[in-house]
């Protein structure tokens, strides 16, 4: 694989308007519609992968090994760990050492395996929705309790509840933390994350920091990696399981290929002995050629995609103050999730949180998350997914539009 470009170069032309067809490609986002919302007809903006086409380096890649006739089994090469090690340091400044990374087969497993290393059976969990529903559901689905420490909602932004998070660290032994924050769309700041880690240490918890929308970053704003404000002398830090992955920023999510960087060596320990006790081994030839060619090649493309997706995020806030004010975008940091402050609306349509979905359903065919799948704190929003053309994004909105203004009350 040739060395390509880390970060720096010129941003390629790629055209991010281009309508690529996923209907038939066994698309959970496209072919899943009908199980999800009762109907296919709906514009998917909903679970988090985008339409565009991946990078050129990660196809070719693919192609390449799809060649090669003989799909055994694996080992991770030297290759891979050298593209995320300098993936790190050149676009996080953050030196990982080769023996600190375990790869995965997903960020959603690694969760499931660190609630179990990490916490004991009837053991306290805390989460800070409203999350990624996978957080909730890796605590209670192995067997221990959840501790919310909700985020606080000011004047249209989010911040953590630090006076609350102390309270709820007292009798828990880990903390999931989601950094940038899906779906409130935070990039949590340095001082935000340094009073983070002082709770942890003062409380001997454990921080599994999801970072997998890392590299989704508006200008403005700096994602930092919590591990490396926890530094020690010797380069290490003490209980932070570090999760990263090229699936988000390049759009390759479906090839199920994750790591975690764990620079304790007991938590590192305590980690192995679950992955063994589940045999998760080495991954598909196919995950490994694409996670080592985005890392290595993708960054001019990541580059464009985030130029795109600033005018996509304007887009939309500017469609909805002018058209649809009753829908308040919380403005995102990161991701490429939007969250919609839809509460107004629901009052005015006297809608409850399953009406509201079914309102975007079947008025406006737009098919977005609802909120409350965050957790109950996101009872009156919705969750719209920005990675598509922004011709799609414009009908969806226009379909808002006329939705809401030929709306009344909802019968009772
Ligand atoms: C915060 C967060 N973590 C993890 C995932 C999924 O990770 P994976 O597909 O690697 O299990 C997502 C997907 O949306 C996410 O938003």
């Amino acid at each position: 694989m040739g060395k390509g470009a880390l970060s720096g170069e010129s941003v390629p032309t790629v055209d991010f308007d281009r309508d690529v067809d996923r209907e038939g490609t066994a698309s959970l986002k496209y072919d899943g519609r009908r199980e999800v919302f009762g109907t296919d007809e709906v514009i998917p903006l909903w679970v988090a992968d985008m339409d565009f086409a991946a990078p050129a380096a990660v196809t070719q890649a693919l192609a390449q090994r799809a060649m090669h006739p003989v799909y055994g089994y694996t080992v991770y090469p030297d290759s891979l760990y050298d593209s995320l090690m300098g993936w790190l340091k050149h676009r996080h400044d953050w030196e990982v050492r080769r023996e600190w990374i375990m790869m995965c087969p997903g960020v959603v497993p690694s969760l499931y395996a660190a609630v179990t290393a990490f916490s004991a059976a009837g053991g306290s969990v805390v989460v800070q929705p409203p999350v990624y529903f996978p957080f909730f559901s890796a605590v209670t689905d192995s067997g221990r309790r959840l501790v919310h420490n909700p985020l606080r909602l000011r004047e249209g932004r989010y911040t953590v509840d630090f006076d609350h998070l102390e309270q709820c660290a007292a009798d828990a032994s880990l903390l999931l933390l989601c950094s940038p924050h899906n779906p409130v769309g935070r990039v949590w700041s340095e001082p935000e994350l340094e009073r983070v880690l002082r709770i942890a240490q003062a409380h001997d918890l454990v921080v599994f920091s999801d970072e997998v929308h890392a590299d989704l970053v508006y200008p403005g704003n700096r994602h930092r990696v919590l591990a490396r404000l926890a530094l020690q002398a010797d380069g290490t830090c003490r209980n932070i399981v570090t999760a990263v992955a090229p699936s988000k920023a390049f759009n390759i999510p479906g090839l199920n290929l994750s790591a975690l960087v764990v620079p304790d060596p007991a938590c590192r320990d305590a980690l192995a002995r679950v992955f063994d006790a589940m045999h998760v081994s080495a991954s598909n030839p196919f995950s490994i050629v694409a996670f080592e060619a985005a890392y290595r090649e993708g960054g001019p493309w990541l580059d464009a995609l985030m130029e795109y997706l600033r005018h996509s995020r304007e887009e939309v806030a500017g469609y909805l103050a002018a058209h649809v004010p009753e829908i308040r975008l919380v403005e995102p940091e990161g991701t490429y999730l939007l969250w919609l402050d839809c509460r107004a609306l629901a009052v005015r349509l006297g809608m409850n949180d399953s009406q509201l979905r079914h309102f975007f359903v079947r008025e406006a065919g737009v098919g977005m998350s609802p909120g409350t799948l965050f957790g109950e704190v996101g009872s009156g929003f919705m969750r719209l997914n920005l990675g598509t053309p922004r011709r799609t994004l414009r009908t969806a909105l226009e379909r808002i539009r006329d939705a809401v203004h030929g709306a009344g009350p909802a019968l009772p």
